[in-house]
């Protein structure tokens, strides 16, 4: 039987030990976590994940701080607003939301935010961090796949793990997260020679290649964990559907357990950055990590 791993259910789980710890917080020290999240621009995605960014963040009773410049701010004027934002002691993590309009240097931004804010772990800082092994933010997407890894499997150490996608956001910080596990970790990409069998020695398969239903049951070992990243909109049947990089009926055929899309990885995307700036709140405050919410 294969299980198929309830992103939802575990993301909805995961916001109720943040909205418990929050509470506490909030109680018995005055203490409410901030969450700052910058839109520039009309980009239409980011502005449904902006959204629900801010509708989550009230939901687990943190204090939720929005900042909607027009496309055509300068970059010295949102360098000034991060700035203001890495001073301002109610904000605990700053997220910049990407894409930025193309005049605007991401690196630059993102660079400036205070690495112990960046909920987010893009950082280079917090880069270094995780591929040292030390203490640092990291990329939510990549954390929501290691809590179903570790919810589901326990202990990782040994497995064989490959990651297809070099992503700096998924598949860099994902690899350094399995190696943290003592996983043995294949980093494969579109140049990868043999991909299927590549796959194929996979005990822990990451599809984070951004190409819907690229990766079938050929490419899965028989009993298997696959977690999908892919969110693709395509066109049905005259319709708009949402697939992953996996194609989930084949896969799901041969995998022992994988997570669905929608409603696996994708939830727990907003979970885990929940997560994080309760982190950020706690290490600022000299306070002791949520268990069970880090890294
Ligand atoms: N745009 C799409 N996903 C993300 C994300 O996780 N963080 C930021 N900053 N921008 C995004």
């Amino acid at each position: 039987m294969t299980t198929i791993i309830d992103g939802k259910a575990f993301a909805a789980r995961v916001r109720g030990q943040v909205q418990a710890h929050v509470a506490r917080l909030v109680e018995e020290r005055g203490i409410q976590p901030g969450l700052a999240v910058v839109l520039v621009g009309e980009d239409a995605a980011s502005q449904v994940y902006v959204r629900n960014k801010h509708a989550s963040t009230i939901e687990v009773g943190m204090a939720s701080f929005e900042h909607r410049l027009a496309a055509e701010t300068s970059e010295g004027d949102l360098l000034a607003l991060v700035r203001q934002l890495n001073a301002d002691r109610s904000v605990h993590g700053i997220l910049v939301q990407l894409p930025l309009p193309p005049h605007l240097n991401s690196e630059l931004i993102i660079n400036t935010i205070d690495p112990a804010k960046d909920v987010d772990g893009f950082h280079i800082s917090n880069v270094g961090l995780l591929g040292t092994g030390q203490k640092s933010m990291v990329p939510c997407t990549p954390l929501g796949c290691l809590m179903m890894l570790r919810d589901h499997h326990g202990s990782l150490s040994g497995m064989n793990a490959v990651v297809v996608g070099r992503s700096n956001i998924v598949g860099k910080p994902m690899a350094q997260l399995l190696l943290g596990e003592s996983c043995t970790v294949t980093i494969a990409h579109s140049r990868t020679k043999d991909l299927v069998a590549v796959c194929r020695r996979a005990d822990i398969l990451v599809a984070a290649v951004g190409r819907p239903e690229m990766i079938t049951g050929d490419y899965v070992k028989p009993g298997a964990t696959v977690i999908d990243v892919g969110i693709n909109r395509v066109a049905r049947n005259g319709k708009t559907k949402l697939v992953g990089d996996v194609e989930f009926a084949s896969a799901s055929a041969v995998a022992g357990a994988i997570t669905p899309v929608p409603g696996g990885v994708g939830p727990m995307t907003i979970a885990c950055l929940l997560a994080n700036t309760l982190t950020a709140c706690c290490r600022a405050n000299g306070l002791p990590e949520p268990e069970g919410l880090t890294a």
